[in-house]
C-alpha cells in the first residue's frame, strides 16, 4: 500500500480487517517495524479521535508520532495552481509539503471540505496537492469527500458484531438531524466500503434531497421511508449529512428522522453506529446512546486498531 485515501487503495478488505483484529488481540506484535521512523499528522481541522488513536496506533508499531495543528500553528497555505499570492495565504503547497516530506516517512492530513464550492472540493485539491509534492506515503485523517479509517474501522465493528448474525447481515446508514451543515463524507465514505465489501444487504434511508453521490452510494437500496429501512437491520449507522446537489445546505431537519428505542424495535436488535462526535437529543437519543444496542464506543476504541493495519501495511512498502 501507498498512500491510503480511499478503498481502491487496498486489495483485500477482510484481510486488512483480520489484520486490524490481530492488532486488537496483541497490540504489540510489531513493536519494532516502525523504529527509527517518524510519522506527521498535519490537522487543518480539529479531531479527537483521529488524532489520538493515530498517535497510539504509531507508537505500538515503535515509530515516533509528531503532530501539527496547521489551522492553528502554521502557515495559511495556497493550494491553488499559479496564484498570486496577496490575499492572507503566506505559504504555496508547493513549497511546503517536500519540506514536510524530508522529516517524515509517512505523512498523515485532515482536511475538510469548504462546503461552499461542490467541484473543489469533490476534486479533493487539497490532498493531492500534498500526495503530489510530499513525496512520501499520504494517509488520509478525512479528506474532503472521504474518510476511510473511519470506514475501516466500521468494518472492524461489523466483522466483530455479526458473528452472532446467521444471515447476511442487513446494514442501514441513516440520515439524523443536526443544527450545522456537515461534510458528506462519513456517509460517502461507508457507502464506498460497504458496497467494496459485498457482504451485507445495504440500505440508505434519506429525506428528499438529500441524495448522496451516486459515485459512492452505487449498489445501495435508497428509500426516503425510513421505517421500511429499519425493517429487521442488524446495524444502523446514524449520520448527518449536508445536501449534496444544492451543496452545503439544510433543507430540513425533522426531529422525526432521530432514532429512538421505540423505532429501534423495528429492527432485528440492530446495533446503533455512529462515528461521533454526535449531538445528543439532536442526531441521537439518550437512550440509544446509553442503551445496550450502542456500538459507538467499541467502534471509536478501534480507529487504533484500524490505523495501526493501515500504517504497518504502509511501512512493510517502503
Ligand atoms: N470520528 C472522527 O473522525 O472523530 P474525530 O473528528 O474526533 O477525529
Amino acid at each position: 500500500m501507498r498512500n491510503f485515501i480511499s478503498v481502491h487503495d487496498v486489495n483485500d478488505i477482510n484481510a486488512l480487517v483480520q489484520k486490524a483484529l490481530s492488532y486488537k488481540a496483541n497490540p504489540f506484535q510489531d513493536r519494532n517495524l516502525g523504529a527509527d521512523k517518524r510519522i506527521g499528522l498535519l490537522f487543518l481541522n480539529p479531531s479527537l479521535r483521529t488524532r489520538l488513536s493515530t498517535q497510539v496506533a504509531a507508537r505500538n508499531l515503535g515509530m515516533e508520532a509528531i503532530v501539527f495543528n496547521v489551522d492553528k500553528e502554521g502557515w495559511a497555505l495556497e493550494f491553488e495552481e499559479g496564484a498570486i499570492m496577496s490575499g492572507n495565504t503566506v505559504e504555496h503547497v508547493k513549497d511546503a509539503a517536500p519540506i514536510l516530506g524530508s522529516y517524515f516517512d509517512i505523512l498523515c492530513i485532515r482536511t475538510f471540505p469548504s462546503l461552499k464550492n461542490r467541484d473543489d472540493d469533490y476534486s479533493e485539491l487539497y490532498i493531492k496537492q500534498f500526495i503530489q509534492y510530499c513525496g512520501v506515503p499520504v494517509i488520509s485523517l478525512e479528506s474532503a469527500t472521504l474518510h476511510p479509517l473511519q470506514s475501516l474501522t466500521d468494518i472492524i465493528t461489523i466483522t466483530e458484531n455479526r458473528k452472532a448474525i446467521q444471515h447476511k447481515p442487513k446494514v442501514v446508514l441513516t440520515w439524523a438531524p443536526h443544527v450545522k451543515p456537515l461534510p458528506q463524507c462519513v456517509a460517502n465514505s461507508f457507502s464506498q466500503w460497504i458496497n467494496a465489501w459485498g457482504e451485507t444487504d445495504f440500505v440508505i434511508t434519506h429525506p428528499e434531497d438529500y441524495e448522496l453521490s451516486e459515485a459512492f452510494t452505487k449498489g445501495a437500496t435508497i428509500t426516503h421511508s425510513q421505517d421500511e429501512a429499519l425493517k429487521n437491520a442488524d446495524f444502523v449507522y446514524v449520520k448527518n449529512w449536508s445536501t449534496f446537489k444544492d451543496y452545503g445546505k439544510i433543507y430540513e431537519n425533522d426531529p422525526a428522522w432521530m432514532l429512538t428505542d421505540e423505532k429501534l424495535k423495528q429492527t432485528n436488535n440492530a446495533k446503533v453506529m455512529h462515528c461521533l462526535p454526535v449531538r445528543r437529543n439532536v442526531e441521537l437519543s439518550d437512550e440509544i446512546l446509553d442503551g445496550s444496542n450502542s456500538a459507538v464506543t467499541q467502534q471509536a476504541s478501534n480507529r487504533v486498531w484500524a490505523a495501526q493495519a493501515v500504517i504497518s501495511e504502509i511501512l512493510r512498502s517502503l
